[in-house]
């Protein structure tokens, strides 16, 4: 842990510290909290100057909007019309990685900030019991995106949290580093045929056995309408070299499965993709330091997760 003090205050997650942070909640502050794919940097959707703080401290687009997560399926009626498939998809998915886009209920509380100004919200029951709890003792729905500045790593740790945001915001909910370690799988059931928007450990077939056809956001002609998808959104400070096979000198290498001259970081030795998705950022992280002049990473496979790893490292190789 962070041997210098902390400006924001590192919290584990005992009674007290749930209800202290939910607290700093309804009153409008801002909470970094854990969840099972990476950590949130929380707000109550319902307050606008809360939200708006989120936007601040993360310096993100203000047209990127926000998840809102909750810790209990049936209070995702309150916000957003829920159809056939999502209820098929919450039955399989929640409490998960998975984050459902929706029309936006007409009477509905949450801050339109959160949704950038569209018709529509994005909504996720997370499945990690800090998370639940802190969100159920907040008693409000919970805008969170990745707690981490706009066009950075994502954290899979509470330290990552304090490296990015610290002083900015009231409280870090520690709860150890975070199993999946990727952001959540998005899809956009607004759509006649429902959209992949951002690719994660849900994976584009275990959605199409569930509802049916999903298209994939490559198949679509018309602009992103998911602002999570332009190009350079999670990048390292320093470059990257995908599908490489040896690090050339000055370059760090970020290996995948057998390696014999395993230098630096091996994302995982037994060519486990479950296990690379989980060290990808904190990998990332750790390679990205000045005495290199860039990342080299080995080919990692183009099925299930590994979709959903490509896709972080194609745009954190964008410049
Ligand atoms: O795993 C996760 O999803 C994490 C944890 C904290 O839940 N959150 C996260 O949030 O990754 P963020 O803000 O970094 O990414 C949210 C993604 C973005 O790609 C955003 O554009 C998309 O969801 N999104 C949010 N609302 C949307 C909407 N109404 N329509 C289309 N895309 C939306
Ligand atoms: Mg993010």
């Amino acid at each position: 842990m962070n041997k210098n003090l902390p400006n924001s205050i590192l919290q584990s997650g005992s009674a007290s510290h749930i209800t202290a942070a939910a607290e700093i909640i309804n009153k409008g502050g801002l909470v970094a909290f854990p969840t099972e794919t990476v950590y949130g940097l929380g707000a109550d959707a319902t307050n606008d100057k809360a939200v708006a703080k989120i936007f601040e401290v993360k310096q993100r687009p203000t047209f990127n909007p926000l998840i809102i997560h909750f810790s209990d399926k049936k209070k995702v009626n309150d916000i957003v019309e829920i159809d056939t498939k999502a209820i098929k998809l919450a039955k399989a998915f929640w409490p998960g990685a998975l984050t459902m886009v929706l029309p936006r209920k007409k009477k509905c509380n949450v801050s339109l900030l959160a949704s950038a100004g569209l018709k529509t919200l994005a909504v996720r029951v997370p499945d990690h019991p800090l998370a639940q709890s802190f969100i159920n003792a907040t008693g409000v729905p919970i805008a969170a995106p990745s707690a981490n500045k706009s066009g950075e790593i994502s954290p899979s740790a509470a330290e990552h949290v304090l490296q990015s945001l610290d002083n900015k915001i009231d409280v870090i909910l520690d709860g150890g580093p975070c199993c999946v370690g990727i952001e959540s799988t998005v899809i956009d059931l607004s759509a006649r045929i429902p959209a992949l928007l951002r690719p994660g450990s849900i994976t584009h077939q275990e959605l199409e056995s569930v509802i049916g056809r999903v298209s994939l956001f490559k198949d679509e002609t018309k602009p992103p309408n998911s602002p999570g998808m332009l190009y350079r959104h999670y990048a390292p400070s320093i470059p990257l070299r995908l599908n490489a096979e040896k690090a050339e000198p000055g370059e760090a290498l970020l290996a995948f499965g057998q390696d014999v001259s395993a230098r630096h970081a091996n994302l995982s030795r037994l060519g486990d993709l479950t296990e690379a998705a989980a060290n990808l950022f904190a990998m990332l992280r750790m390679l990205d330091q000045p005495e290199f002049i860039g990342i080299a990473v080995m080919k990692i496979p183009n099925k299930g997760l590994g979709v959903a790893i490509n896709d972080r490292l194609k745009r954190a190789a964008t410049n």
